[in-house]
């Protein structure tokens, strides 16, 4: 209930309109996404880099329907990759297809992300396509199947391991020899389509773990579900598949102490960090993945107000 309400928050409108105009709002939201700016990003993939961790740059966009709308995140991402390039970080990013014009047509799509390709290819920035609800997986797998055959590389897609379909979708991008990002996903998918038990996801998180660490290519593991973590590095140890071959992927903001932990034990982990204007449903995904979020944030409202000193201090949890 909790989290289908906050997915549901994140699609309204009304809420967006009503809530990113709170400063309550918009300071929390700055615990997973350090700016509205690309200054901001490049402030926060500095300190990410000097921890050691490697960086997915995400301009924050989707469900974008205005051609001038994709044609500037297209512009924007351009910039991003060669302001990467400038600070000389070594940083991949990540895009939805929704954000470059999918629901536009195909044609747009193809016609506003290619340039984008081509300045990614020409800084050997690696592109990842996140992947977004259900109502997008086929349409977003056949994207992206078409870049592939059109001879792009240095592209990766992401799976969702609550998809029933997931296990399929892993063998086909294993036989293709793609890239792929692996995670729970984040958005209210109905049980026809999704498992909804967390156990059940986990098992078949772990499944398409196994198979993507054996016979994929680069397998990046996205979580921060210490026991998923733990069934990686006991697969990973067991069939000796060195730490080279996968990497550990998280979100900006989250379990930092899990982070710096497994670079200290020399595992790659590789920080997404969004940054934009456009952070309402990414801050809405984030909420709905943990209800002590929320408690934080209203916590928050209580302390700002006349009633403030009654609000207990927070045991600092903050990993
Ligand atoms: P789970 O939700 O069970 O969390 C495990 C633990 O992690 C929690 O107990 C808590 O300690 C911590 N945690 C998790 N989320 C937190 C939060 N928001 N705040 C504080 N603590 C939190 N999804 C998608 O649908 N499409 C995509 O393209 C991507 N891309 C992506 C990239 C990367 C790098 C990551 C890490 C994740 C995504 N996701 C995503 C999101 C993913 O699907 C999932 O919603 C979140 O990672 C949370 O799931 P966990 O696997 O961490 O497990």
């Amino acid at each position: 209930m909790f989290r289908q309400g906050f997915l549901f928050l994140s699609q309204s409108d009304g809420a967006k309109r009503l809530l990113t105009g709170t400063p309550i709002t918009r300071t929390l939201s700055r615990r997973f996404v350090p700016g509205e700016g690309v200054e901001d990003l490049i402030r926060a993939a500095r300190e990410a880099r000097d921890e050691g961790l490697r960086i997915t740059a995400n301009y924050l966009g989707e469900a974008v329907r205005a051609e001038a709308d994709a044609r500037r995140a297209a512009s924007a991402y351009r910039r991003l990759i060669t302001r990467l390039g400038e600070e000389g970080l070594s940083a991949g990013v990540s895009l939805k297809f929704t954000q470059m014009g999918q629901d536009i047509s195909r044609g747009f799509l193809s016609e506003n992300l290619t340039p984008v390709l081509e300045t990614a290819r020409d800084a050997g920035v690696f592109v990842r396509f996140d992947m977004e609800s259900s109502m997008y997986t086929q349409q977003t797998l056949d994207a992206f199947e078409e870049l592939w055959a059109q001879g792009w590389r240095d592209i990766g897609v992401v799976l969702q391991a609550y998809l029933r379909r997931t296990a399929g979708d892993v063998r086909r991008m294993i036989q293709l020899g793609a890239p792929v990002r692996l995670c729970k996903g984040a958005y209210a998918e109905t049980p026809s389509v999704a498992y909804t038990d967390p156990t059940r996801v986990r098992a078949n998180f772990i499944e398409c773990m196994r198979w993507l660490l054996s016979d994929g290519k680069h397998a990046a593991i996205a979580t921060h579900d210490e026991a998923v973590i733990k069934a990686t590095l006991r697969h990973a140890d067991r069939e000796g598949i060195s730490p080279e071959r996968f990497e550990f992927q998280m979100l900006y903001g989250v379990r930092r102490d899990l982070q710096k932990a497994l670079v200290r034990k020399g595992f790659g982990v590789r920080v997404y960090i969004p940054f934009g204007e456009q952070w309402y449903p990414y801050l809405m995904r984030r909420l709905a993945e943990r209800p002590e979020n929320v408690l934080f944030m209203a916590g928050s409202v209580v302390k700002e107000s006349p009633l403030g000193f009654l609000w207990p201090e927070p045991r600092r949890r903050d990993r």
